[in-house]
């Protein structure tokens, strides 16, 4: 036993020396992954308890490339979820996933940059449909749910918490808009869309799908009922956003608060700050900072307590692992 001990640790120590960083969150993250499809359907996210965070890389380095299974999941779609970043947002408790989707012919491909672009990984295989296999498995049909109203989310420990994914169209957004649209069909006819209708009557359901880099404003308000919402301007609200347009608003914030998290904020860095979030509440709308500092540590977090405290609903993270430990 002693001797196990020893031995991890060691291994870990070399790990963590080598150009490996985060043996041990790898390690974890895989546990968390494979628990995933382990044999009863709603262990998906066992004891995963889902955090404001929104993980805004889609890129990110996919901490299941590893693991030596395929879904086992019957049906149309057998997903290889050895390469879906979802999963690793997802297995850390992320409530906010983003998609960086681009239009080419008539496909949506996904990636950060045209250069991260490969056949495999579009929109469809990466989000829709581990979405509708992992949805599914949450709402088993038993007869013990044969009564259920409501559908479960994707988070074990509260079923209520929808996901929200952000699609940053980053191609011409007129144009991408409506493949958008239609690829998440799969998921609209399952019911798992937020929808409002035109009169203002909204339905929750386990995802909230928002736009936002090139997304048409007026693709969006033109739509009804409407179960692609926009990411508003957290600096230049207006009378044109609520929350049936609008769960969330965003701003670089750098330009909108700029305090680099060393030293003291200063009073109008702070009054920013509050501001932006309370005109944001006002019309129930959530607020987003990103590309807030990342470096050095203690002022990334400096920056991301100081907007929790303040009242910022999601925080903008790149290193999943640490925003979740702020939590
Ligand atoms: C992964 O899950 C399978 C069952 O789905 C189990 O047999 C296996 O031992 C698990 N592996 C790890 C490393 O936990
Ligand atoms: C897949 O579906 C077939 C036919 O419906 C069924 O016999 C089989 O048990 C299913 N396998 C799994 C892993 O659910
Ligand atoms: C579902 O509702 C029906 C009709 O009210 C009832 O007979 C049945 O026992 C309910 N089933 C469960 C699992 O609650
Ligand atoms: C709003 O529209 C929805 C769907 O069209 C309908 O189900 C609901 O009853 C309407 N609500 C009101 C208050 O008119
Ligand atoms: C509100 O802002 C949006 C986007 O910036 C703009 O298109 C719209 O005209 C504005 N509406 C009003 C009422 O000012
Ligand atoms: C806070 O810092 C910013 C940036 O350095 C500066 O423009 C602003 O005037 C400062 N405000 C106060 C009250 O010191």
């Amino acid at each position: 036993m002693f001797f196990v001990l020893l031995l991890v640790m060691v291994a870990s120590l070399v790990g963590l020396t080598s150009q490996r960083p985060g043996v041990f969150d790898e390690i974890t993250m895989l546990e968390a992954a494979n628990s995933s499809l382990l044999s009863y359907p709603t262990d998906f996210t066992q004891n995963i308890v889902p955090k404001a965070i929104h993980s805004h890389n889609d890129c990110a380095r996919s901490v299941v490339s590893d693991l030596r299974f395929v879904s086992s999941f019957n049906g149309t779609h057998t997903i290889d979820w050895r390469d879906v970043p979802l999963l690793t947002a997802l297995s850390l408790g992320v409530a906010s996933v983003e998609a960086d989707v681009w239009l080419m012919g008539e496909t949506l491909y996904i990636g950060h940059e045209l250069a991260a672009l490969t056949p495999a990984r579009t929109f469809d295989s990466l989000y829709v449909q581990p979405l509708v296999t992992i949805i599914e498995g949450q709402n088993p049909q038993s007869q013990f749910t044969a009564n259920q109203t409501g559908i479960n989310g994707v988070f074990d420990m509260s079923s209520a918490t929808p996901l929200q994914l952000l699609v940053d169209m980053k191609t011409d957004g007129p144009s991408t808009l409506p493949f958008v649209i239609s690829a998440l069909q799969p998921l609209r006819e399952r019911g798992y869309l937020t929808t409002c209708s035109s009169n203002g009557t909204c339905t929750l359901g386990p995802l909230v799908v928002v736009g936002t880099g090139n997304t048409p404003l007026d693709g969006i308000l033109a739509l009804s009922p409407r179960d692609v919402f926009f990411d508003a301007p957290l600096t230049a609200l207006n009378s044109t956003f609520d929350i049936t347009v609008s769960p969330i608003a965003s701003t670089d914030y750098e330009p909108a608060v700029g305090w680099s998290g060393i030293g003291t904020i200063n009073q109008t860095q702070l009054t920013a700050i509050q501001t932006f979030v309370a005109d944001a509440h006002a019309l129930g709308i959530r607020a987003r900072f990103w590309d807030t500092p990342g470096w050095p540590i203690h002022a990334r977090n400096a920056v991301w307590q100081t907007l929790i405290d303040n009242g910022a609903d999601w925080l903008n993270a790149d290193d999943l692992e640490a925003a979740a430990a702020m939590f």
